[in-house]
């Protein structure tokens, strides 16, 4: 095995040194045959040797562990300005028998946007950002290399009454946030942003550009909440607009975690899914390091973060009667409009311009490891006294709890591929985050997230224990190569879209047969047939 590997890193080392400049040439030849001659392709194409092909792979590159010099690298990154060039990169890679890796906003828990164990084009997309709002017909073309910070902007900047209910950070990308559900301050009331999608522009295996029509109901289902990725490139969302009210409510209350705030935390599981569905409340636990004369000791923050679609009067009424135990004041509260709650969430400094939402350099990069679960019934409370003192191990370390119910509740399981539908109270995050990058430390904080999952399995959802596929985790199982069959992937499959993954992976043998799509977490292929004996 090792002996393998070790041949095969040859194999690719060669490719990318002796190869690779009549390798470029080949893409570049086949690229300009396949675009329109408007646009020279080679100001579009970057290989190892060009200056700023390291700044472009980097400019996307959102956790600092799949940047480092042993981090597997494209031999050629494509940023299409136009569709055809996104087309033509799909052909030319088929032709020349490469794997493509699709990359919009680059937040990909793992680096699965922009790394491979293959020799690979990356096809980055963040040039294709154009937003076009129709206030009229209350929808949105936007393409998948804009933010969702710019796509809220846009709306904004077209009415105050009309937003879009998507995650909470605004840097990330529309192309991959879309494609694997994607849900913030309004999932309550609204869903998921794919939940909210009603067409897109798509481009096949075989480089078609297809809308709905044209692709069927089976890929359009398939791409929203399945992983575009596994099935070919989305190049533009079209967005249905929801409404929100001129004036919104905010507050947070933090608190030190003692006894006390641990009721708090235990009363909120049995109500966060059940208040009204213009009111959401999320827990976020945090550690962090404080000196105490000599000693430097962790302690652990709770905060109720919150946005409610309405005036502080009337959420002042709601919390009396549904969470009096929080104590919130009027004092506590802030109205803003929508989109200034956007910024309120997305921890910029108070007072900072809505114009920061079209800023897209982040506020810092980190080394950083998540994994998450669902839970299906309150955890009981002396469990949280456990829970808190692994928190307290790490600082930096951040568990997230999201309420789900609402119109979660009212949409069906298999509506599409993303399953976590009623039934479920919240969704828990786990989340580390580390800034030496030597191998202990990486070692230890991703052995923390482990150890925390581990003790979690009694409190969490089972059979199958059920993940958020945009929280993309690996220790969940990956693909060993093109040829993992359906039952091997099924390990990780069912966790992301229970009974989903079956129809995802039928859709996969009739659109992508030969796998041309294949990553770590690719849906395998299964023919119809296969299907229906992996099910016997
Ligand atoms: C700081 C941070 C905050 C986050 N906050 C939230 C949140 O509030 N709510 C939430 O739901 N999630 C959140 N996420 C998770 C986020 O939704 C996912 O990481 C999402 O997949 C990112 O999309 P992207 O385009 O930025 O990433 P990418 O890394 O570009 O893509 C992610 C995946 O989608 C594929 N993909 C990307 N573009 C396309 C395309 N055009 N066609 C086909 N496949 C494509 C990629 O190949 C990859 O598999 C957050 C992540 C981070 C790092
Ligand atoms: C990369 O380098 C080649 C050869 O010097 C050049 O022709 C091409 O324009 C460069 N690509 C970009 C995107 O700058
Ligand atoms: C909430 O308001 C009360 C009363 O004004 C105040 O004492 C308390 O500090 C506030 N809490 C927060 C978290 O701001
Ligand atoms: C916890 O709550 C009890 C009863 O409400 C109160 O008497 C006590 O002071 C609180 N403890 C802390 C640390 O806030
Ligand atoms: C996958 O299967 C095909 C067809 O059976 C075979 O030719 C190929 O070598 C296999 N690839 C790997 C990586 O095992």
């Amino acid at each position: 095995m090792t002996r393998f590997l070790f041949l095969f890193s040859i194999f690719i080392l060669s490719v990318s040194a002796s190869c690779s400049d009549s390798f470029y040439e080949k893409f570049i030849q086949c690229l300009s045959l396949n675009s329109p001659p408007l646009i020279p392709v080679s100001t579009i194409v970057y290989s190892p040797s060009n200056s700023s092909y390291l700044s472009i792979l980097e400019s996307n590159v959102k956790n600092l562990r799949f940047s480092s010099p042993t981090t597997s690298k494209p031999l050629i990154i494509v940023t299409p300005l136009i569709d055809s060039h996104a087309q033509a990169t799909v052909i030319c890679c088929r032709q020349l028998g490469l794997q493509v890796r699709i990359r919009s906003g680059g937040h990909d828990y793992e680096g699965l946007s922009y790394t491979a164990g293959l020799p690979f084009v990356l096809l980055d997309l963040q040039f294709l950002r154009s937003i076009d709002v129709d206030i009229e017909d209350n929808n949105a073309w936007v393409e998948v290399g804009a933010t969702i910070g710019e796509v809220y902007y846009r709306i904004a900047e077209k009415s105050p009454i009309h937003g879009f209910p998507a995650g909470l950070c605004p840097l990330v990308g529309v192309g991959g946030h879309l494609s694997g559900g994607g849900f913030g301050t309004m999932l309550r009331k609204y869903g998921l942003a794919a939940d909210n999608i009603i067409d897109a522009h798509f481009v096949d295996v075989n480089g078609r550009i297809l809308d709905r029509a044209s692709m069927g109901e089976d890929i359009f289902w398939a791409i929203r909440g399945g992983g575009a990725a596994s099935f070919g490139v989305v190049i533009s969302w079209k967005i249905k607009l929801v409404d929100v009210p001129r004036t919104v409510t905010v507050f947070s209350i933090a608190k030190f975690l003692d006894r006390n705030a641990t009721k708090l935390v235990h009363k909120w599981q049995h109500i966060g899914h059940k208040l009204d569905t213009n009111l959401f409340i999320r827990v976020v636990i945090q550690a962090t390091s404080t000196t105490d004369g000599r000693f430097r000791n962790n302690i652990l923050q709770l905060t109720f973060n919150s946005m409610f679609l309405g005036r502080a009067d009337q959420l002042l009424k709601i919390m009396e009667n549904s969470f009096p135990e929080l104590g919130l004041k009027l004092s506590n509260c802030t109205e803003m409009s929508w989109i200034e709650s956007v910024l309120y969430f997305s921890y910029y400094p108070e007072g900072t311009s809505i114009e920061a939402l079209r800023d897209r350099i982040p506020q810092e990069i980190v080394y950083f490891k998540g994994a998450s679960d669902y839970v299906k019934k309150p955890i009981p409370e002396a469990a949280w006294e456990q829970i808190w003192k692994m928190c307290l191990e790490e600082e930096n370390s951040v568990l997230i709890m999201d309420p789900y119910g609402g119109r979660m509740n009212e949409i069906s399981e298999s509506e599409i591929p993303f399953p976590h539908r009623k039934g479920n109270l919240y969704n828990i995050q786990y989340f580390i985050q580390w800034e030496d990058g030597g191998v202990g430390p990486s070692k230890r904080h991703i052995e923390w997230i482990r150890r925390v999952y581990k003790h979690m399995t009694p409190y969490v959802s089972h059979s199958p224990r059920t993940a958020y596929l945009n929280y993309r985790d690996l220790d969940l199982g990956r693909n060993d190569n093109v040829n993992t069959t359906y039952s091997q992937a099924a390990r990780w499959g069912l966790k992301y879209y229970k009974n989903n993954f079956r129809r995802l992976a039928i859709v996969k043998g009739e659109v992508d047969p030969y796998n041309f799509f294949a990553f770590e977490q690719s849906i395998p292929p299964l023919t119809f047939n296969e299907g229906k004996r992996a099910t016997e």
